[in-house]
């Protein structure tokens, strides 16, 4: 207070007789008050709830605008490198799948092969532990598109029957799994088949009518187990 006491008559006076100051005395020892910063707070003072409801408002709003607005615009529809991307991913790979492959196989071979692939004694033949199903794939495959009729020999037992061309109505992907399923099932041990192979041999054999015995095992003689 020592700057102040000059003017002052009574520099010792305390405050508690505040009621002699002149006005203008008062003012000037309270003069600091506004003439001080604010003592610097430590941390962050808190925004505003109105301004971060206003911003948070107009973020929304910006929101709606550009939803209703860009006309389905995609940064990629531009993008002169997307076509090229596409092209090097190349085809979808097919993967044998020997679980839809068997829920095929029941749908589609079970009713005369038998969910044991074991066939029926004296009417279908087994695929279980038959010859047929396993080596060269083109057999089988030829097989399941076209059908079979006339007479046979599955393990040294003689059947005459006629299974239809039941492959001819599924998809190649289909036709690759129900195969792959029967070439790896009963302990068969034929590799797995892919849906490009059965598309190739539906394309070379086009739409035919049953093989015989004789005329498949002429293309894929059974190998000697
Ligand atoms: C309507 C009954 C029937 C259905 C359904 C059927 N087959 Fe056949 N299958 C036969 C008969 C009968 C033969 C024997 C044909 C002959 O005697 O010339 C045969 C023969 C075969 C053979 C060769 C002989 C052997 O036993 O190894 C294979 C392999 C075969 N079938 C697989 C299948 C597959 C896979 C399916 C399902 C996509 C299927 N079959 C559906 C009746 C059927």
């Amino acid at each position: 207070m020592s700057q102040h006491s000059q003017n002052n008559d009574k520099p010792n006076r305390s405050f508690g007789e505040q009621g002699n100051l002149s006005d203008s005395r008062l003012v000037e020892i309270h003069s600091h008050l506004a003439r001080d910063k604010e003592e610097p707070a430590e941390g962050f003072s808190m925004l505003p709830i109105v301004i971060v409801f206003i911003f948070c408002g107009f973020g929304f709003w910006a929101g709606v605008y550009l939803t209703r607005n860009s006309g389905e615009f995609s940064a990629s529809t531009f993008d002169l490198d997307a076509p090229k991307l596409v092209a090097n991913m190349g085809p979808m790979v097919f993967e044998p799948d020997l679980v839809k492959g068997e829920k095929l196989y029941i749908q589609n071979c079970a009713a005369c092969h038998q969910a044991t692939g074991l066939g029926v004694a004296g009417a279908f033949p087994p695929i279980a532990g038959s010859a047929w199903p396993v080596g060269n794939e083109e057999r089988v495959i030829k097989i399941v598109l076209a059908g079979l009729a006339g007479e046979i020999e599955v393990n040294g037992q003689k059947y005459v029957g006629n299974m239809s061309n039941i492959g001819a109505g599924l998809k190649d992907a289909q036709v690759a799994n129900i195969i792959s399923y029967v070439r790896s099932a009963w302990g068969n041990q034929g590799g797995p088949v892919m849906d490009t192979k059965v598309a190739e041999v539906r394309k070379a054999i086009g739409a035919r009518g049953q093989y015989s015995g004789k005329e498949i095992l002429d293309q894929h003689p059974l190998e000697s187990k």
